[in-house]
């Protein structure tokens, strides 16, 4: 058996668990979901789905990782030995790796558009080229499976490192650089004339978007943006050492996450506004607004475009990363700690199922677009088959574990540390998870069944 590790400190793991959290969906998803739903009205939305719903989840994941030191699998086998629980467990070792397939093929973009903004391509283009490039680029065969490829290599190489080594230490350099890069971010785009607007349309808040749609679509984000369901969160706080407040790391990894969801808008949306553009514009809007937008502002300040196309497409890099590592995690403690693999090869072979898997939902952009499963291509097929599906799937048996199966004595031990803290918000908080978040999964799921 190998040896466990654990984070270093309160401070390592919320800069994990932040870095898993913050990623693609901050800074791709919500801004346009955002966008879709109504500006400050959806953020109230999103907040209320966070606390209830959300929050809870991760604290039932929290409290089954740290209570059996296991990976997602071990973890219920350990608790409830000789029960079906553990099937539950195999699912959330493969949704991750799923999720891992499809969003290295975006985190593969942005070292494209990275090395694109490096080359200075969408300053110095005209500016026909450069609205036009995301469509042939995504569309092309080879292109993005190279950059899906090195993405998935930069991945494979931090978790080689290890929990301390690899994740702790690339987490504790990347999250303080991702957050001074978005202030930079921001900064720019509100002195952009006409960002106003955009500040406005943040911040007024549009109620008759709000419907059960909206509800919908802030859970499945909430679910997305707290890497909730899949496994990862309880891998995450199997490392995490028994003196170690779960309640408090828990908050500090959700506060930080809805910060830079807030921030990430606040850096899109206002240059959105200043370039004259439609907010809802769909997932396109990152990869396919912004450079238009850092080409219009070329013409005035070319130097400065350049610069923040690159800290804008580092920024991006940077998150995907980190909620990477942790979606290939999961199954590397499986591997290495049920089925008796060193850390390397049990990487190495998950790193090559993903990067396999890959291919195939990068070719449905292009080549394979018109291979259709139940009416979606493969990408988005898989999407939705783990937005929708596969984490609320995960998230119902978390708390369904946790509120009803696990005893009241070891959730209170957890989430208490033994007596000494949190008495008021652990009663709270398991009120929650045994009743308000599995009904409230329950209820989106038929949402997402009926609309
Ligand atoms: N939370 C990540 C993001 O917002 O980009 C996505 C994610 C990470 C989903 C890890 C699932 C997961 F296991």
């Amino acid at each position: 058996m190998n040896q466990r590790e654990n984070f270093g400190s309160r401070a390592a793991v919320i800069m994990a668990m932040a870095g898993s959290a913050i990623g693609l969906g901050n800074i791709w998803r919500f801004p346009y979901i955002l966008g879709e739903y109504g500006g400050a009205a959806f953020i109230l939305l999103y907040i209320a789905a966070s606390l209830l719903v959300a929050l809870p989840i991760f604290f039932a994941e929290s409290v089954i990782g740290r209570r059996s030191r296991s990976n997602a699998y071990g973890a219920l086998q350990k608790l409830a030995p000789g029960t079906r629980w553990r099937w539950a467990g195999i699912l959330t070792i493969l949704s991750p790796l799923l999720i891992l397939s499809y969003y290295s093929v975006v985190g593969g973009w942005s070292v494209q558009y990275l090395f694109k903004s490096l080359s200075f391509d969408f300053t110095s283009a005209a500016p026909e080229a450069v609205s036009g490039f995301f469509s042939s680029f995504i569309s092309s065969t080879w292109q993005p499976i190279l950059s899906h490829t090195v993405f998935i290599a930069l991945v494979a190489g931090i978790v080689l490192g290890g929990v301390k080594k690899g994740i702790e230490k690339f987490s504790n350099i990347a999250m303080p650089v991702l957050f001074v890069l978005i202030l930079v971010l921001i900064v720019y785009s509100l002195t952009l004339p006409g960002s106003s607007k955009g500040v406005s349309y943040l911040l007024k808040p549009d109620f008759s978007k709000l419907n059960a749609d909206a509800f919908a679509a802030a859970l499945g984000q909430a679910f997305f943006s707290l890497s909730l369901g899949v496994g990862t969160i309880l891998t995450y706080s199997s490392y995490v050492k028994k003196e170690e407040n779960l309640i408090v790391s828990g908050i500090g990894t959700a506060a930080s996450d809805l910060v830079f969801a807030i921030m990430a808008a606040f850096a899109v949306i206002p240059a959105v506004f200043a370039a004259g553009i439609e907010p809802g514009a769909g997932p396109g809007l990152v990869f396919e607004t912004l450079p238009f937008i850092f080409n219009k502002m070329a013409g005035a300040a070319p130097v400065v475009s350049s610069i923040i196309s690159i800290v804008f497409f580092v920024a991006i890099l940077a998150a995907a990363l980190t909620s990477a590592i942790s979606m290939l995690e999961v199954g590397v403690a499986f591997l290495t700690e049920e089925k008796g693999f060193k850390r390397v090869p049990a990487t190495l072979l998950l790193a090559f199922f993903t990067w396999l898997v890959g291919i195939l939902c990068s070719l449905s952009f292009g080549p394979m677009s018109g291979v259709k499963i139940l009416g979606d291509t493969f990408f988005d097929f898989l999407d939705h088959l783990c937005s929708n599906w596969l984490m609320p799937a995960g998230g119902l048996v978390f708390t369904l574990f946790v509120g009803w199966k696990m005893s009241k004595a070891s959730v209170r031990d957890e989430l208490t540390n033994g007596g000494r803290c949190n008495a008021v918000s652990y009663k709270f908080f398991y009120y929650l998870i045994r009743f308000v978040a599995p009904v409230g999964i329950v209820a989106v799921s038929l949402t997402n069944l009926l609309l």
